[in-house]
C-alpha cells in the first residue's frame, strides 16, 4: 500500500474498520519457483476470490485468514494451503483483462470475530458504476516502488472510484469496461506491489479486485485499476459452488 512512503492513519468510522478488515485474506503463491504476495477475500466459507494474476501458473497457495500482522502468531489467524484454482477462461496475462480467479479451500473455514465472508454485487446491479463513491482498499503490499520488502501489517486506505472515461484516457484507452479505477483522496495513496487480488469495498459490498497500476509505479499518482465485479456476477454465479 503506497502512501507516499509513509503510513498515514485513516479517519474512517471505527465500526467500518472493524467490520471490513475481517474479510481481508493474505495469499502467498508459488509461481515459477518464486513467491508472490497477494490479497484476496472470503466469498464463501470454502472459497477465496482473488486476481487471476495471483494464481496463474501457481503450484500452491498459502492462505492466511484473520490476520493483521503476518509476522506474528496471532490467535485469530488460520492458515491453509490450496492448489485448486478456477481462473477466468479469458484471462489475458498481457493486458490483465478478466483478472479474476477463485481458490477452493477444500474445507470450510470457521467464521469467527476475525474471519468473515463478503458479498459481491448481484446480477441486477450490472449497471451500477459506483462513480465518485468512497471505497476501502487494504493489503499487505509494499509502501512504495523503492521498498524491497512487503508490509507485515494490513494497511488500509480510503479511495474514490473515478468514472471509466477519465480512467481509460489516463491509460491511453487500455482500460476495459470490465475494469474500474480508483484514486487516493490525495492522489498519493494507492495500491502497490503485493496488493493485487485485494478487495475494493463500497458500503459493505466487494465491488472490485485490485488488478494493476501504472507502469511508472505506484507512487506517481496514476489511478489503480480493479476488476469490476458487477460485470462478473454471472461468471461468479456459475463458478462459485
Ligand atoms: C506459465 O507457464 C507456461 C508453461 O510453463 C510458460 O510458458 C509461461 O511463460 C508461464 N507464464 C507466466 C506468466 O508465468
Ligand atoms: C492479450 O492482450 C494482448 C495485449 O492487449 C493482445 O495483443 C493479445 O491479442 C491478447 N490475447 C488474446 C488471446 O486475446
Ligand atoms: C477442486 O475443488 C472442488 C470443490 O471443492 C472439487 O469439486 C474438485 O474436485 C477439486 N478439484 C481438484 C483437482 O482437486
Ligand atoms: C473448524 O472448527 C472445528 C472444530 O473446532 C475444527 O475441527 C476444524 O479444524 C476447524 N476448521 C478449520 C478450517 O480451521
Ligand atoms: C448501503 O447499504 C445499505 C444496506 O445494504 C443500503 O440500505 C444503503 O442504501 C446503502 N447506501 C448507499 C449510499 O449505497
Amino acid at each position: 500500500m503506497a502512501i507516499n512512503g509513509e503510513f498515514r492513519a485513516l479517519k474512517i468510522k471505527k465500526w467500518l474498520v472493524l467490520f471490513i478488515l475481517l474479510i481481508w485474506v493474505a495469499l502467498e503463491s508459488k509461481i515459477n519457483g518464486h513467491s508472490v504476495r497477494c490479497g484476496g477475500s472470503l466469498i464463501k466459507v470454502d472459497q477465496v476470490l482473488t486476481a487471476a494474476f495471483c494464481v496463474y501458473n501457481a503450484t500452491t497457495t498459502t492462505i492466511t485468514l484473520g490476520a493483521h500482522n503476518l509476522e506474528e502468531k496471532e490467535d485469530t489467524q488460520v492458515t491453509l494451503e490450496s492448489s485448486n484454482y478456477t481462473i477466468h477462461e479469458e484471462y489475458n496475462w498481457t493486458s490483465h483483462t478478466n483478472d479474476i480467479a477463485i481458490i477452493r479451500l477444500g474445507q470450510s473455514v470457521n467464521l469467527t470475530s476475525a474471519i468473515s465472508t463478503i458479498e459481491t454485487p448481484p446480477l441486477k446491479d450490472i449497471l451500477l458504476t459506483y462513480d465518485d463513491d468512497l471505497g476501502l482498499v487494504a493489503g499487505w503490499g509494499k509502501y512504495s516502488d523503492v521498498e524491497s520488502i512487503y508490509s507485515n501489517v494490513l494497511r488500509k486506505i480510503e479511495v474514490t472510484i473515478i468514472p471509466y472515461l477519465a480512467c481509460t484516457i489516463s491509460y491511453l484507452f487500455k482500460v476495459q469496461q470490465t475494469e474500474m479505477c480508483t484514486t487516493g483522496l490525495q492522489n498519493s495513496k494507492n495500491i502497490c506491489l503485493g496488493d493485487s487480488g485485494s478487495p475494493l469495498v463500497v458500503n459493505g459490498t466487494q465491488v472490485g479486485i485490485a488488478s494493476y497500476g501504472s507502469d511508472f509505479g505506484c507512487s506517481v499518482g496514476a489511478p489503480a485499476v480493479h476488476t469490476r465485479l458487477t460485470r462478473f456476477a454471472s461468471w461468479l454465479s456459475q463458478n462459485v459452488q
